[in-house]
């Protein structure tokens, strides 16, 4: 059945959405084949599996010509020193998509399986996606990063064409911020 117009919360410092969906929990074993160091991927997996980011929906449904939103909220952490980081994707028909930070400081990797961009991502900043660019977010801060997505409900996600292609470059902790590097395999 359709649903009716409805008011969601928003608290950008807890980040948090009310009414809530259902909420994704990303350990790092979900992160196989995504950092450059694979056996610091693996030591952090055996050692406890940390939980690297958590998404939390709203009710609205991921169906076609409906319009879900959900909070991201990256941990801070390092991974043989590439910052933590969603999985990324791609949306498999191209649909746009849009990022409010929150909370924190990160940012918005995107590749179009030729060109890399990045974008510093600070509360206030909306980030755009435009259609055909695959994203991932990036936690470069001291505390969690936060942000809301908006993407319409029938965009999918293909991760697979990430563990193919790549991102374009890595996010590196260096002593004073952050760094990107050419991605190699
Ligand atoms: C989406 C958004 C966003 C994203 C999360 C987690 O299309 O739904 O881009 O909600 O899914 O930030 O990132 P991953 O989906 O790459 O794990
Ligand atoms: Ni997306």
């Amino acid at each position: 059945p359709p649903i009716s117009p409805f008011a969601i919360r928003f608290d950008a410092e807890a980040a948090t959405l009310s009414p809530e969906g259902p909420t994704l929990e990303r350990r790092m074993s979900d992160l196989e084949g995504l950092f450059a160091d694979h056996d610091a991927w693996q030591a952090a997996v055996a050692d406890g599996d940390p939980v690297v980011y958590r998404v939390q929906s709203s009710p609205v449904p991921e169906a076609d010509r409906e319009l879900p939103q959900s909070i991201t909220t990256i941990e801070r952490g390092t991974t043989a020193g590439e910052c933590w980081m969603t999985k990324g994707h791609q949306h498999p028909n191209h649909q746009g998509e849009i990022y409010l930070a929150l909370h924190g400081t990160g940012g918005l990797l995107m590749f179009d399986g030729d060109r890399v961009e990045w974008l510093d991502m600070t509360p206030g900043t909306i980030g755009y996606i435009p259609p055909g660019w695959a994203h991932r977010s990036v936690n470069v801060g001291d505390e969690p990063y936060s942000f809301l997505a908006v993407y319409p409900g029938g965009a999918g996600h293909d991760y697979g064409w990430v563990l193919e292609h790549g991102m374009g470059n890595r996010i590196h902790r260096t002593g004073d911020g952050f760094a990107l590097r050419p991605y190699s395999a």
